[in-house]
């Protein structure tokens, strides 16, 4: 009987879109790759082109991209890349989006509203994506937005190491800005042997981007806070979180968070003399002058390139968060 040999050995495709590409570079650099030649470009109307130097059949590609501003032609970028790989006949696609887009809709608050996080797990399926990999989803439900596996990796390891070097943790309380974050913020006041507060904030529906705190539940007084957040976005959550802190008695106030998305007026308040510092990753890029002497901003990178190996190698990505989220 003949015997028949197939060439089945994987090859990994680094794929990066133009919003970040140190963050993509990084993650190459981690991995000992190099970034696969990708030609991107916009037409004169905005529409988006891509195309590979290179073959990329029977590859197994990672599709990285961040969804900054102007998240709406990443996103796009990102999914006509994912249409590119299929159409030349790649392997498995998993679309990396460290920064999930649209993620805060992810439920219908009140009727006549989308669901958009659902909505664009769809649209990176139907572009032709096996599998999705993010960081410190919004909502850990959006998972099952998407009809395949998706990796959904945590930066707490990266922040916590950070805080644990930096302070004494006999005076610390970590708090949750508002009751979306509690579990998370529970899971850092158990690493960090640290008592947790928790505040109620409001935000009214008709008016985008105002928060108001109502009260804070534990004990602050003469504690410096660790403030921790999935993301920062205009910064008003975590400047009237500071303020109520302080306000309360807080000693000091330093805030955690994975996602530097910082829309105006963030960069403002964020230097606000309530907060000692912020530290976030690099999960979006951030320009020269969004960054000030107070932020720390650490390297996701190794985080990836490490969860981008065990999916390739059929490893494991639970593995990497064994007994840390
Ligand atoms: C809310 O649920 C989120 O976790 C963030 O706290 C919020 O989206 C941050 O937005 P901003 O910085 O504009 O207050």
């Amino acid at each position: 009987m003949a015997q028949i040999t197939t060439a089945n050995k994987k090859n990994l495709v680094l794929i990066s879109g133009r919003a970040h590409p140190q963050l993509a570079e990084s993650v190459a650099k981690e991995l000992g790759c190099s970034l696969t030649e990708t030609d991107a470009r916009t037409f004169a109307n905005g529409e988006i082109y891509a195309r590979y130097g290179e073959s990329v059949r029977g590859c197994d590609a990672f599709v990285i991209q961040a969804h900054s501003h102007p998240i709406n032609e990443w996103l796009m970028e990102q999914l006509i890349m994912v249409d590119a790989l299929k159409r030349a006949s790649a392997k498995r696609i998993t679309v990396v989006a460290p920064f999930y887009p649209y993620a805060r809709q992810d439920k219908k608050g009140r009727g006549r509203e989308p669901i958009s996080a659902r909505l664009i797990a769809d649209m990176f399926k139907a572009a032709g994506a096996d599998r999705i990999m993010s960081v410190d989803l919004h909502a850990a439900q959006i998972q099952g937005f998407f009809d395949g596996p998706v990796d959904h990796l945590f930066a707490m390891p990266v922040l916590l190491e950070h805080f644990q070097e930096k302070l004494n943790l006999d005076e610390v309380t970590v708090v949750s800005p508002d009751m979306g974050r509690v579990r998370v913020a529970d899971i850092w006041s158990d690493k960090l042997g640290a008592p947790l507060a928790i505040i109620h904030k409001r935000r009214d529906p008709l008016v985008p981007n105002q928060v108001s705190v109502h009260e804070i539940v534990g004990d602050v007084k003469d504690r410096v806070c660790v403030l921790v957040d999935d993301l920062i976005d205009t910064g008003r959550t975590i400047q009237k979180a500071a303020e109520a802190l302080k306000k309360n008695g807080a000693k000091g106030v330093v805030v955690a968070a994975t996602h530097a998305v910082f829309s105006d007026p963030a960069v403002e308040v964020l230097q606000s003399d309530a907060i000692d510092e912020v530290v976030v990753t690099d999960t979006l890029p951030l320009p020269e002058e969004k960054k000030w002497d107070r932020l720390t901003v650490l390297s996701i990178a190794p985080l990836l390139a490490r969860a981008i190996r065990e999916v390739f190698d059929d490893g494991s990505v639970t593995s990497m968060f064994d007994g840390q989220a």
